[in-house]
């Protein structure tokens, strides 16, 4: 069933039917002033931290009526009442129309009910911290109509989500609100705690509105909804008459309501304004918004921004699941994940106080082909998070000071970092997502200096090196932490949360990042004529190399040896005897040979692949688990137990495209491609324009229900798998070569790219159907050798024709 469509041209996914099978969410904002709202307007916002900064209220994981950006409208003539957006109220469909565009940090829901049109455009300012919300009601009948609209919001007692929820004795007993100036609701926190030097206490927001004068308020929450009922049906919005009551003692609201007439045709608005501010600047800030044309001005200007943004790389295939993620809804997502993290999400509750290492320094590289100095940036960042023995902070804090860090101790739980943070112990991988990041970055860029620049530690005294010591070391950590088998320790765990091979075990996984990472050092010590390090890795590449080759299992590689030596993912083993990532990993890191690549993708396809793309490990865990195997915690065929788990699909399209099988590449982009399940919404749950952390298998009676929305490591890899590996754009230092990897039936496709500031429009014409290879690439009119094209013969605007062949 389909509940919407895209609309490529604006850049939005239009939801037509609101009855979506979950809430399908959009961001507005960024961590600064964070703000998530459903396709039915229901969400919260939070002023820095969803944790620590929660202005107003969610109910996570409820079934249940949800809090939401609330705006309510009741015909005073029949007393008939409905809600700008099809819930909370919930009018039947066969007589509300409604249609909500989420777009590029604005969201739109417009409705129409008994002859009244509204149209909502809920945003956050660009470098704003404050959300408004803009309704424009037009009375599309042909009489007068009098109306009572009403504005609404629940706030948090307190900013800490946890104190919020749990300790009542407290939280409830340190907030008022008061009605101030005609026009905003002032929620006061802990007012006598001091005064600042405007003479102004405690914390305030504000929830307040113009262009229409308000009538009546409301303050108190249970004055608004009322005893024994919910936001679906409000006593004060069904009486028509905000009571006029604030908080004390009790949970607040902000209510705002305005009695209004309105002529056949006539459109009136309203413009109403939340946020965390004192109330002389909530009145100047509501003061700005009587100036006409702001609010357009200001959704303009989030479109250039963002749209911007999304136009420095365009495709144009025969797929519209492609078009659609590449250009928009993946591309968007990437820099959601980017800025974001795993902070707040309708499943993130935001109690995450800083950045995964790793999950960040691959969210990274979901956007480096659109914004290389922006990822630059945050690289830098995670760079100063690495410790100067090469291992990188599990959890870097939001409020991370280089260089003046503790870390952790690989032997004690109780150190100060493990208190900190919960995270006992360095993890085997986290440093090691380093150099596919950085190594995409000197691509897109072309920013050979950026190896030179020096860059600080984490930790006290940890002193400071360039990027490429920093690199160096990160191989160093690996090599100094070998297991028994010449492979990197398991550690506390690998990118695999679940799996725990012990201090001492050995991971396949890793050990094909290390080789993969030993080939993008080999290049840049080549580069910089680094010739003892050249004749290190060459040794020590080789070495790993034996290593891994004992780790061939007929047709699949192994998962890892446990430190009690026995092996994980052994053939014969009656569960979890076939993993997908040491068979990607295999041949994204070049280790694998040809016919061991075609084998363990050829495994991949015949026993992990499904309908809604490759389970991570088959047979799930259930009889024959290990201690250290936590994921037999899950449900059969659930995230780490035999769940399609997302992230691991991008590296499997990357890995089949590098092979050059376009066909499975595209196969395995389809199957998971939240575009693809447009029309089976109802079996997907999640929203069919965002990527999932997992997709149910087999084993469960939801095969094809994805879940945890948006905040999720599959935007990036996917994106990767996609542009490097589909589209094959794969620059480096000294250009970029072009290979392909698509559907033989595909005649060709259109690509463009900006790329170190000028253009490229590459066409790629497939007149003969092959699913990869290059015959000829011309550039300007001129015939290169080979499928590289050279930066320095690039001019502003290029056009490349690409045939393959
Ligand atoms: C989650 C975690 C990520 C981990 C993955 C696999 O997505 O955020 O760090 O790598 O699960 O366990």
């Amino acid at each position: 069933m389909q509940y919407g469509h895209f609309d490529l041209e604006n850049k939005e996914y239009v939801i037509t039917n609101p009855a979506t099978p979950a809430p399908w969410a959009n961001y507005l904002g960024d961590p600064e002033y964070g703000a998530m709202i459903s396709n039915n307007a229901a969400g919260y916002s939070f002023v820095k931290s969803g944790a620590n900064g929660r202005l107003s209220r969610f109910r996570f994981n409820s079934e249940m009526a949800l809090p939401g950006r609330y705006i309510y409208i009741r015909d005073n003539d029949n007393a008939d009442y409905w809600s700008a957006s099809w819930q909370p109220v919930g009018k039947p469909l066969d007589q509300y129309k409604s249609e909500c565009r989420h777009g590029t940090a604005y969201t739109v829901i417009s409705a129409e009910y008994s002859g009244i049109k509204s149209e909502t455009t809920y945003y956050v300012p660009y470098g704003k911290t404050y959300e408004v919300w803009r309704a424009k009601l037009t009375n599309s009948s042909d009489k007068e109509r009098k109306l009572s609209v009403f504005g609404f919001i629940e706030f948090t007692n307190e900013p800490n989500y946890e104190q919020d929820q749990v300790n009542l004795q407290y939280t409830l007993f340190i907030t008022r609100t008061s009605f101030e100036g005609g026009n905003r609701i002032i929620q006061h926190m802990n007012e006598n705690t001091g005064f600042d030097e405007n003479g102004y206490n405690g914390q305030e927001r504000f929830f307040g509105m113009v262009g229409q004068p308000v009538t009546a308020s409301c303050g108190s929450l249970s004055d608004f909804i009322g005893p024994y009922r919910t936001f679906s049906n409000p006593i004060a919005v069904e009486n028509g008459k905000c009571s006029n009551v604030m908080n004390y003692n009790s949970n607040s609201c902000g209510a705002l309501q305005s009695d209004i007439t309105l002529a056949p045709g006539e459109t009136k608005e309203f413009i109403f304004v939340l946020g965390e501010r004192k109330d002389p600047e909530a009145a100047a800030i509501l003061e700005e918004y009587k100036a006409a044309g702001k609010v357009d001005a200001e959704v303009k200007q989030l479109k250039d921004y963002w749209h911007g943004q999304l136009s420095n790389f365009r495709v144009d295939t025969p797929s519209d699941e492609f078009n659609n993620m590449i250009n928009v809804w993946n591309a968007y997502q990437c820099f959601i994940t980017f800025i974001w993290s795993r902070a707040a999400s309708f499943v993130y509750c935001g109690l995450r106080n800083g950045y995964g290492y790793r999950d960040t320094v691959q969210d990274i590289q979901g956007i480096i082909h659109l914004d290389p100095e922006m990822a630059a940036e945050k690289i830098r960042f995670m760079l100063s998070a690495q410790v100067s023995n090469g291992g990188g902070l599990p959890l870097v804090k939001f409020d991370h000071n280089a260089g003046h860090e503790t870390c952790p101790d690989e032997n004690d739980e109780h150190s100060v970092y493990a208190k900190e943070t919960g995270h006992p112990s360095y993890r085997a991988d986290d440093a090691l997502w380093l150099f596919p990041t950085i190594v995409k970055y000197l691509g897109e860029s072309g920013n050979k200096g950026f190896l030179d620049e020096v860059i600080t530690y984490a930790e006290e005294g940890g002193g400071k090196a360039t990027v490429y010591e920093h690199l160096k070391n990160a191989i160093r950590f690996s090599m100094e932490r070998l297991g028994s088998h010449d492979m990197p320790a398991g550690l506390h765990a690998d990118w695999n949360d679940c799996l725990r091979l012990g201090a001492q075990g050995e991971s396949t996984f890793v050990a094909f990042q290390l080789y993969y990472a030993m080939n993008v050092m080999r290049d840049m010590a080549k580069d910089k004529n680094d010739t003892d390090y050249i004749a290190y890795l060459d040794g020590a590449q080789k070495k790993l190399g034996d290593a891994l080759e004992k780790c061939w299992d007929e047709d699949r590689f192994i998962r890892g040896i446990r430190d009690n030596g026995v092996i994980v993912g052994a053939k014969k083993d009656p569960e979890a005897n076939m993993w997908l990532n040491p068979q990607s990993w295999s041949v994204i890191s070049r280790f694998a040979s040809d016919e061991q690549a075609e084998k363990a993708m050829n495994s991949v396809h015949d026993i992990l692949n499904t309908p809604y793309g490759a389970k991570l490990l088959e047979p799930p865990y259930k009889y024959h688990h290990f201690k250290g195997a936590l994921m037999q915690v899950f449900n059969l065929d659930t995230k780490e137990n035999g769940g399609i788990f997302s992230q691991s699909q991008g590296w499997l399209i990357l890995a089949e495209s590098l092979l050059g099988h376009g066909d499975r590449a595209f196969e395995y982009f389809l199957e998971s491609s939240p575009a693809a399940m447009n029309d089976k919404a109802e079996i997907r749950v999640m929203e069919p324009y965002v990527h999932g952390q997992f997709t149910e298998s087999k084993a469960s009676p939801y095969e094809g229900r994805s879940h945890v929305h948006w905040l999720t490591g599959t935007a990036s890899t996917v994106m990767v798998g996609c542009v490097e590996g589909i589209c094959g754009m794969r620059p480096d230092l000294g250009g970029l070569t072009i290979a392909p990897s698509i559907p033989a039936k595909w005649d060709g496709f259109r690509i463009e790219k900006n790329f170190r500031g000028k253009k490229l429009n590459i066409a790629v014409d497939n007149s003969a159907h092959v699913q990869s290879g290059v015959k000829e690439i011309t550039l300007n009119g001129e015939k290169l050798t080979g499928n590289y094209v050279p930066a320095d013969k690039l001019k502003d605007v290029n056009e490349i024709k690409v045939v393959l062949g």
